[in-house]
């Protein structure tokens, strides 16, 4: 804006002029478009047709692909700027390698109405029932459209690339009324919830993964390839016959595949996720269920942090910077969370040596992003 301020508009590209409405919120403005006066040279057609029904899944079809990268690198420049008060930000940061923005998600969570399952209509609760999904992996997206999910008001569909496996989990007490092909394994969230083995494989950096139906995975195997690349990189040759702590580590994804002849220790809160990083890890490795914030006092010499949205927080910034670890590399999914998390790193006793953009959500304005810490 004119006054320095920064105008987050939903519906606008960077290079448009546009007629919209906006609330002010003090050190920022925010609203919608309402009309599009002169187009930015980077807007296109929104390639899916969901959209004009009213599908609120991917904020982002309005912009051309070849430019997403560069914006949520420049979103997450800015949160370094402003959050983290990193004033060499911009030379800090690069974009990922590419990843193909389209065809990708094998996790999706759905609403479902009369036994069909679709996307929530933008800033509402009505529900679409989608035709298409630009966004879902092929195998996926068949269960979303054709499915019959019975009476339940939620699905959670999960496919395995590597291993074709496909897995729905319905909110309902029971699968009456579910209709899937006959590989689909159906579950009810009961089910899901008492484990007994229900699993997808999928298959990164050449590891098998097995995960529960309640266990958290990366959106796409391509873009966790990328992450865990990124990562390696990240831990480079810092202590090879150290420690290495996965924090937050899920169902071990990081620690199986770039710790080399480091001893792992893992802290998850996911009863699930330990029990799936316990086949999925080789070696020895210590698998601790806690949350980081609750986590006793240990030594690391590496760590792997990959908080969820919220980023990892004072508390849980004290633990880890506690470790004495002299590498950090922050996996996040939040470029807000990013930009705080790097202040209290700094104030730790961190510095801030590279950022790395990953393009994940291909279409939509979340940002991934792997930085990496030294002390
Ligand atoms: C973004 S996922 C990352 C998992 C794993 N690193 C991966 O890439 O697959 C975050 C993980 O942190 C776990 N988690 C959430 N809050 C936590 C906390 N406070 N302490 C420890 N783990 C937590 C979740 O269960 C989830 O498995």
């Amino acid at each position: 804006m004119p006054d320095g301020r920064v105008a987050m508009l939903d519906g606008a590209v960077p290079g448009d002029t546009v007629l919209a409405e906006v609330i002010d919120r003090g050190r920022f403005l925010e609203g919608r478009v309402i009309e599009v006066v002169t187009g930015s040279p980077d807007r296109v057609d929104a390639p899916c047709p969901e959209l004009a029904r009213g599908c609120g899944g991917c904020d982002w079809q309005m912009i051309a692909p070849a430019t997403q990268p560069d914006l949520r690198a420049a979103i997450v420049i800015d949160a370094l700027r402003r959050l983290g008060r990193v004033d060499d930000a911009a030379e800090r940061v690069t974009v990922g390698p590419p990843l193909p923005p389209s065809g990708y998600r094998t996790t999706i969570r759905a609403a479902v109405l009369d036994g069909r399952a679709g996307y929530r209509r933008a800033e509402s609760h009505e529900v679409i029932e989608p035709s298409s999904c630009l966004v879902a992996h092929p195998l996926a997206e068949e269960l979303l459209v054709d499915g019959r999910f019975g009476e339940a008001r939620e699905v959670r569909i999960r496919v395995g690339v590597a291993s074709g496996d496909r897995q729905i989990v319905v909110d309902a007490d029971s699968t009456v009324g579910v209709v899937v092909p006959d590989d689909v394994e159906v579950l009810t969230r009961g089910d899901a919830r008492a484990g007994g083995g229900a699993i997808v494989r999928e298959t990164v950096a050449g590891v098998e993964f097995a995960i529960s139906a309640e266990s958290f995975f990366q959106c796409r195997p391509d873009g966790a390839e990328v992450l865990v690349d990124l990562v390696r990189r990240g831990v480079g040759d810092a202590a090879t016959d150290g420690v290495l702590l996965d924090a937050y580590g899920g169902v071990g994804l990081f620690a199986a595949t770039v710790a080399d002849a480091r001893r792992v220790v893992l802290v998850e809160s996911s009863r699930s996720a330990v029990a799936d990083a316990a086949v999925n890890i080789g070696g020895e490795p210590t698998l601790i269920r806690s949350t980081l914030e609750r986590l006793r006092p240990m030594p690391a010499d590496v760590v792997v942090a990959d908080p969820a949205r919220e980023g990892l927080g004072r508390r849980a910034v004290e633990k880890l910077a506690a470790t004495g670890a002299g590498r950090l590399v922050l996996v996040s999914c939040d470029p807000a969370a990013l930009g705080r998390d790097t202040r209290l790193l700094i104030d730790a006793g961190y510095t801030l040596d590279r950022v790395t953009t990953v393009d994940l959500f291909g279409h939509t304005s979340h940002t991934e992003a792997v930085a990496v810490f030294d002390r």
